[in-house]
């Protein structure tokens, strides 16, 4: 596709701190490249506020490359924005034509909540990981590779789970605000490889009830998450959430 310039209008959320009200602002900006990422847009309008001496735009971002989950915001409506299977900092600005108006909001989740601007507090899914998200392995020499047989598909479906990057996408897109594919994915992982067992039960039960404690609400199957999850995550996921936390629920001693 050929390389095109464009100027749009931006309304991004701006909001100081998590007590502040918070409020729209309409920024235009000019000479934008089809070439940049929707980041480096951003980085070019957050040089210009500072040169004016005003606040730049917060969001968060740290590999750039769709690995490490950190550029949760909501473009047009939509988490991370028009693409299928994308996070926000993998979209270009092909996406965008000229005279184009984009807005740009938060994560809206009462667990998630706002710092600044289009940053938000994730760290209710770390806790929901300290909870049960690990596995026990004894310390000495490493176990040889082919010591412990995995049945390929259960490796595949694994290794898909295991692509969750918790950027929290699926909690926004939610209208329940369900942790339920995040979740899923983590317990999917660990109870589909043999090195996830001894804390198998255990781990669903505690797991669960810490996305309880931290406020996420139920899931009721709309399936908006895995329309907007970068990693594809599969709902099919949170059907074997449930069997194991029904089978864990079952056979723990309380
Ligand atoms: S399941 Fe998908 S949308 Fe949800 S946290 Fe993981 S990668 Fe993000
Ligand atoms: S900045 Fe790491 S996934 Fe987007």
């Amino acid at each position: 596709m050929e390389h095109y310039t464009m100027n749009l209008t931006l309304k991004v959320w701006r909001q100081k701190n998590s007590n502040d009200k918070g409020r729209f602002e309409t920024y235009q900006v000019s000479d934008i490249s089809s070439e940049m990422s929707f980041l480096e847009m951003f980085d070019v309008l957050n040089e210009r506020l500072i040169k004016e001496g005003k606040d730049p735009i917060a969001f968060d971002h740290d590999c750039r490359e769709g690995i490490c989950g950190m550029c949760s915001m909501y473009i047009n409506g939509r988490p991370h924005g028009p693409w299928h299977a994308n996070t926000t900092c993998q979209l270009h600005m092909r996406a965008y034509k000229d005279g184009d108006t984009i807005v740009v909001e938060p994560w809206r989740a009462n667990s998630f909540p706002v710092l600044k601007d289009l940053v938000v507090d994730r760290a209710a899914f770390d806790r929901i990981i300290q909870a049960g998200g690990y596995i026990s392995a004894n310390t000495g020499n490493a176990v040889d590779a082919n010591a412990m047989p995995v049945e390929k598909e259960k490796a595949d479906a694994a290794f898909a789970a295991a692509a969750c990057i918790g950027c929290g996408a699926c909690v926004a897109a939610c209208k329940n605000s369900s942790a339920m594919l995040f979740l899923s994915a983590k317990v999917s992982h660990l109870a589909l490889l043999p090195q996830g067992e001894p804390e198998r039960k255990t781990r669903v039960l505690n797991m669960v009830q810490q996305m309880d404690k931290e406020g996420f609400g139920s899931c009721t199957f709309t399936e908006a998450c895995e329309a907007v999850c970068p990693k594809e995550i599969s709902v099919t996921n949170i059907s074997r959430l449930n069997k194991e936390y029904l089978a864990a629920g079952l056979s723990v001693d309380k």
